[in-house]
């Protein structure tokens, strides 16, 4: 059994390395890849705004970085906003990589963990 409160717990200690200096919006992310093994990631902004990452390609990257193919969950969190869900960029992103059972996504609201399908969050997603 998954444990989604775990994956939050380091989402949650990731966004507080967020570097912000722009928006002062910060974001963590905590992927669970298919092997077992978890990767964080936070967001990190630029004087070029655009050039901007978000918290879980960040996290993905790093993933990806150590050999890891799929993911099965993805948990994020903000300080600033409750129930802080993937932008559109990350949703095709963490679409990208999904294990056989899908990508669980998680955020948290009123300190209860809720989760979606990528499938939901993207339906019908982009691939190749
Ligand atoms: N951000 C993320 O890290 N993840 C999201 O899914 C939404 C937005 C970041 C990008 C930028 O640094 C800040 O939050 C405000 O948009």
């Amino acid at each position: 059994m998954t444990d989604y409160k775990y994956l939050m717990d380091k989402a949650k200690e990731v966004s507080a390395n967020a570097y912000t200096p722009y928006s002062k919006f910060n974001v963590g992310a905590c992927v669970l890849a298919d092997s077992g093994n978890i990767y964080t990631g936070c967001n990190f902004e630029n004087a070029s705004y655009g050039l901007s990452i978000c918290a879980e390609r960040n996290a993905i990257g790093t993933a990806i970085a150590n050999g890891e193919k799929k993911i099965k969950a993805v948990a994020i969190y903000s300080p600033n906003m409750e129930n802080c869900s993937p932008c559109g960029a990350c949703r095709q992103v963490i679409y990208e990589f999904k294990s056989d059972e899908g990508v669980v996504v998680l955020t948290e609201l009123n300190g209860e963990i809720i989760s979606h399908s990528i499938d939901d969050l993207l339906p019908g997603g982009f691939s190749l």
